[in-house]
C-alpha cells in the first residue's frame, strides 16, 4: 500500500434520504481512515452528493422551487447524519459544485477534441427510473432489469465515449493487478462482463429532456449523462484538471480505494476506468465492492416501508454500537440481513457481557482490592506468557485484517483476546488470591487484565470512538498509540482507576420505539423478533455472568460481587426458642471460629429446636451484627422456600465447620 492513504465512497442521491445502506458504506470507509490516521499515515477522505439528473428536476418542478435551491436543502441530511454518526471524511463534494462542473466539461472537451466522443444516432430501451438505456437483451420481462419499472423506445442523437476502445487495457489491467477489483467474486462478475462485446457508452441527454446536468461544453444542447459527471468526483474534488491538476491530486491519485456498493460494480469498474484510461489516468489501486442489507428478510425500499432510518438506531442504541454491528455482523463484501433481535444479540454478547463484563470486573476488583490505582505486574507464569503471546499475535492478525477491509475478521480477532482477559480472570481466581492474601500475584493478575482493556480501547477506536476513549479515560490512558497494542505493559502503574459506570449497559428488551416500528412494518415479523431478542437475551442472561446493575426486576450481579458473600459450612451445637418472638429460634453454630456464633433464624414453624442440633448448615458468615427482638444474630442461614421455609440448605457432614462454600 503507497503511502497516501486516499478512500471514497459513493456520492450518494440526494432524492433519497440517507438510510442504513449509506450509512454503511460511509462507516466502513470512516474506520479505515481512522485506523490509518491513528497509525500516523497521511490519510484523506471523500464523500458527496450526487445532485443532477430527471429525478432531482422532476421533484424540485413538482415542489415549485428551483432544482439548485431543492439539493441545497436535500444534500443537508446527509451532512446531518455524517456528523451524528461522526464521520470524519476530509471533504463533502457536491456534483453542482462549480469545483466540480467546470471541470467535467474540461474533460468532455478534452476527449471530444481527442476523438474520444463522437455524435451518433442512439435508439434503445430507455427506462425513466433509472435514468439510463437497455438494450433488448437486459430487459427482464420486458422491464428495467433494475428497478422492474416499464421502460420507452427512445431514438435521439447523443454523444458517445469511445469505451470499446479501452476494453483491452481494462482486461489487461485486471489481469495485471489482482488486487484492483474486489472481493474475488466481484472480480468475477466484471470479468464476465467484460467477456461480452463491450460497446460505446453514451455520455449525453438531450437538454430538453434533462435540463438540470452538466452542458456538454461542444454542444449546449446536451448535458452530460449523470454517470459521466458523477464518477469524475473522486478526481475533482483532489484537484484534478485535464490541463493540470493540483498537488493534492498528484499526492493522493490514485486513490487507495473506492468503495462502492455492488450494485455500483459495473460503472466504476468499466465505465470509471475507462474514462480515467482516456485521460491519461490510472484507476484506483482497489475498487471494493461490498454486499447489500436485506431489513429483517426483506428487500428494504419505500414501498414495503421498511427503510431504516440510522437515526432511530443511533438513537435507540448509540453511535458506537450502530457502527460495531453493522461492520461486525456481516464479512464486507458479502451480503447480510439487518433485524433488531440480531442487533441485541450481537450488543449484548460483544459489547455488553464480553468487553463490557471485562472492564467492569477488573476495574471494580482493581478498586476494591488493590485501592483503586493500576497495580505493578509480577513474574510471568505460564498463563501470562500465553496471553502475552495472544496479545501480540492479535495485533498482528487485527492490522492486516482491518487493512484488507476484513473488518469483521479484525474484530472477531480482537475479541478472542476480550474472551481471554475473561478466561484468565476465571482461571486465576482473583477472589481467591485476595482472600489467601496473595497481593503479589492479585496485582499482577488485575494489572493484565486491565491491559487487555487498555489494548481494547486502541483497537476499538476506530469502530467505537466514544466507548473507546471513555474505556481509555478510565485506565487514564492518554494517547491511543498502536504501537502500544501489541503487548500487556502499557499502563502507569499507580494511576487511579476508578471503574464508574458499565460501558455497555446490557439490553434487557428490545427499546419501545424500536418495537412500535417493528409492529408498524410487519405485526407477526415484529412479535416473533422482540421474542425472539427477549429469549435469546434471558437465555444468554442465564448461560454468562454480566455485570450490569441496571435492571430494576431482577437486579445481575457480577461473579465479584457474589463473591462479596462469604459462605461457611456450619454446624448447629444448640438452639432454643426466642424470648420474644414465636417464630425464631437462637442458635448456637460452630464455624470454626474461637466461639460458636450465635444466629437468630426464622425457621421455628419447621424445625423444633432439638431436630437442629447436629445439623451442618450453611451460614453467611460476613453479615453485619443485628438485634432481632432483642437477640443479637451474627449471620444468616441458608435456607430453601419464600416465606414458608421448606428446609434448610445443608452441607456433607465430612465437611468441617468453617469451610468456605462457593
Ligand atoms: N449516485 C450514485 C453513485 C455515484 S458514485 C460516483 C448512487 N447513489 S445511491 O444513493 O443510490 O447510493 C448507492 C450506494 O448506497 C451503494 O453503492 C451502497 O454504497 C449504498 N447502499 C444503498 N443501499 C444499500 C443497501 N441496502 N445495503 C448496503 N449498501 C447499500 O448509486
Amino acid at each position: 500500500m503507497s503511502e497516501s492513504f486516499y478512500i471514497t465512497t459513493p456520492i450518494y442521491y440526494v432524492n433519497d434520504v440517507p438510510h442504513i445502506g449509506h450509512a454503511y458504506t460511509t462507516i466502513a470507509a470512516d474506520v479505515i481512515t481512522r485506523w490509518h490516521r491513528q497509525n500516523g499515515r497521511d490519510a484523506y477522505f471523500l464523500t458527496g452528493t450526487d445532485e443532477h439528473g430527471q429525478k432531482v428536476h422532476e421533484a424540485a418542478t413538482a415542489r415549485g422551487v428551483s432544482p439548485q435551491q431543492h439539493v441545497d436543502e436535500l444534500c443537508q441530511p446527509f451532512q446531518a447524519l455524517w456528523e451524528r454518526l461522526q464521520i470524519t471524511h476530509d471533504d463533502f463534494i457536491r456534483t453542482t459544485e462549480k469545483r466540480h462542473t467546470t471541470v467535467v466539461q474540461a474533460a468532455l472537451q478534452k476527449l471530444f477534441d481527442a476523438g474520444d466522443i463522437y455524435a451518433a444516432d442512439y435508439e434503445g430501451w430507455y427506462s425513466k427510473s433509472e435514468e439510463r438505456f437497455w438494450t433488448e437483451k437486459d430487459l427482464v420481462d420486458g422491464k428495467c432489469p433494475m428497478s422492474g419499472n416499464p421502460v420507452e423506445w427512445l431514438k435521439e442523437k447523443n454523444y458517445f465515449f469511445k469505451m470499446a476502445k479501452y476494453a483491452d487495457k481494462l482486461r489487461d489491467w485486471i489481469a495485471e493487478h489482482p488486487d484492483f477489483l474486489r472481493p474475488q467474486s466481484r472480480k468475477n462478475e466484471v470479468l464476465g462482463y467484460l467477456k461480452k462485446e463491450v460497446g460505446d457508452l453514451c455520455i449525453s441527454r438531450p437538454k430538453n429532456r434533462l435540463p438540470w446536468g452538466i452542458p456538454l461544453p461542444f454542444d449546449e444542447d446536451f448535458v452530460t449523462y449523470v454517470w459521466f459527471d458523477a464518477l469524475l468526483n473522486y478526481c475533482t474534488a483532489i484537484g484534478y484538471h485535464p490541463d493540470g491538476s493540483t498537488e493534492t491530486f498528484d499526492t493522493h491519485w490514485p486513490a487507495t480505494y473506492h468503495l462502492v456498493g455492488k450494485d455500483i460494480l459495473t460503472t466504476h469498474s468499466v465505465y470509471f476506468s475507462t474514462m480515467l484510461f482516456a485521460l491519461g489516468q490510472r484507476p484506483a489501486q482497489c475498487l471494493y465492492a461490498h454486499g447489500w442489507w436485506t431489513i429483517e428478510g426483506q428487500k428494504m425500499s419505500k414501498s414495503v416501508g421498511n427503510v431504516v432510518d440510522p437515526h432511530l438506531l443511533i438513537d435507540c442504541y448509540g453511535v458506537d454500537a450502530v457502527r460495531y454491528f453493522l461492520l461486525r455482523e456481516i464479512p464486507f463484501g458479502g451480503d447480510g440481513d439487518f433485524s433488531h433481535s440480531a442487533f441485541m444479540t450481537r450488543y449484548n454478547a460483544d459489547l455488553a457481557n464480553d468487553l463490557g463484563n471485562l472492564a467492569h470486573r477488573s476495574l471494580s476488583m482493581t478498586e476494591k482490592w488493590l485501592g483503586g490505582a493500576v497495580p505493578a505486574l509480577d513474574a510471568n507464569t505460564e498463563r501470562d506468557d500465553a496471553l502475552n503471546a495472544l496479545c501480540a499475535q492479535v495485533l498482528e492478525t487485527f492490522r492486516v485484517e482491518i487493512e484488507q477491509l476484513h473488518f469483521s475478521v479484525a474484530l472477531e480477532s480482537l475479541w478472542t483476546l476480550v474472551r481471554a482477559g475473561n478466561k484468565y480472570i476465571d482461571d486465576e481466581e482473583p477472589w481467591a488470591l485476595n482472600r489467601e492474601g496473595k497481593t503479589e500475584r492479585l496485582s499482577g493478575v488485575m494489572r493484565r487484565c486491565l491491559e487487555v482493556c487498555r489494548v481494547a480501547a486502541i483497537l476499538l477506536a476506530p469502530f467505537c470512538p466514544n466507548k473507546s476513549r471513555e474505556l481509555a479515560d478510565k485506565l487514564g490512558v492518554d494517547a491511543l498509540d498502536v504501537g502500544t497494542a501489541g503487548s500487556l505493559d502499557g499502563l502507569t502503574a499507580g494511576h487511579a482507576v476508578p471503574p464508574g459506570e458499565p460501558l455497555f449497559p446490557r439490553m434487557q428488551e428490545l427499546p419501545a420505539r424500536i418495537q412500535e416500528t417493528l409492529q408498524n412494518l410487519i405485526p407477526d415479523a415484529a412479535d416473533k423478533a422482540a421474542k425472539k431478542a427477549e429469549a435469546k437475551a434471558k437465555k444468554h442472561a442465564k448461560e454468562t455472568p454480566v455485570s450490569d446493575e441496571t435492571q430494576e426486576e431482577t437486579p445481575r450481579i457480577s461473579i465479584d460481587d457474589f463473591f462479596k458473600v462469604e459462605l461457611r459450612a456450619g454446624k448447629i451445637q444448640s438452639a432454643e426458642a426466642h424470648p420474644n418472638a414465636d417464630r425464631l429460634l437462637v442458635l448456637k453454630v460452630d464455624i470454626g471460629e474461637e466461639t460458636p456464633r450465635n444466629i437468630v433464624a426464622g425457621i421455628a414453624a419447621k424445625y423444633t429446636p432439638d431436630e437442629l442440633v447436629g445439623k451442618q448448615v450453611v451460614i453467611v458468615a460476613n453479615l453485619k451484627p443485628a438485634k432481632l427482638r432483642g437477640v443479637v444474630s451474627e449471620g444468616m442461614l441458608l435456607a430453601c422456600g419464600g416465606k414458608a421455609i421448606e428446609g434448610l440448605v445443608t452441607v456433607d457432614p465430612e465437611c468441617a465447620p468453617g469451610a468456605v462454600v462457593r
